[in-house]
């Protein structure tokens, strides 16, 4: 069971990865929605986090690393897991934390049958481009071709019905 200092120590690595990547003004939700999304009766995402264990057996364990994904469905190849959020803290990085985590989200889609783990790295976030590339991640965008898109909430109003006068 993730409790809720859990739940904040990783909101706040959610903050500080948007913050890695130079876009943490993008970030709008708030820990309740958050809250809501992930552990409301149609859980929209799932986490793990990586703990440690404080400097006495006394200490409470501290929160150093998440990783966030869902489920997406391809109809050529069945189930993909989709790879949300990975982030390790500063200080905690090159120890096999993240190796960890990922061993933990291959094991989880061998046994759900998945066939892939998509994810999108920014261009500007070399180190983990390389890191991927270094576990065997195919770059889709340079050896396929695929662009992402999006449309925002207003392009969707657009599209949508017209509300009521
Ligand atoms: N910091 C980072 N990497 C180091 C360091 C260090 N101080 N020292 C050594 N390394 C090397 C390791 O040798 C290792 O190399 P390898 O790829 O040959 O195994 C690698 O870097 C680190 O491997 P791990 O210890 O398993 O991974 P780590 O616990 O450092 O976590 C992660 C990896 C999550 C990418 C971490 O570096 C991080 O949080 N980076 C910043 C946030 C980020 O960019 N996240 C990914 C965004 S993309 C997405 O979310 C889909």
């Amino acid at each position: 069971m993730v409790q809720r200092t859990q739940l904040i120590n990783r909101n706040r690595m959610l903050l500080e990865l948007a913050t890695y990547e130079r876009m943490e003004d993008q970030v709008t939700m708030t820990e309740e929605e958050l809250l809501e999304d992930g552990f409301g009766d149609t859980p929209f995402y799932h986490c793990f986090i990586a703990e440690i264990q404080g400097g006495t057996s006394s200490d409470d364990p501290k929160v150093v690393g998440f990783v966030m994904y869902y489920f997406t469905y391809d109809p050529w190849v069945g189930k993909q897991l989709y790879l949300e959020e990975f982030y390790v803290m500063g200080e905690y990085r090159g120890l096999g934390i993240g190796s960890e985590l990922l061993r933990h989200l291959s094991d989880l889609a061998m046994k759900t049958r998945c066939t892939g783990m998509m994810f999108v790295v920014a261009e500007n976030n070399e180190p983990s481009v390389q890191y991927y590339k270094r576990r065997g991640a195919e770059d889709l965008s340079q050896e396929e071709g695929w662009r992402l898109f999006r449309f925002d909430k207003d392009s969707l109003v657009k599209m949508g019905t017209p509300a009521e006068e």
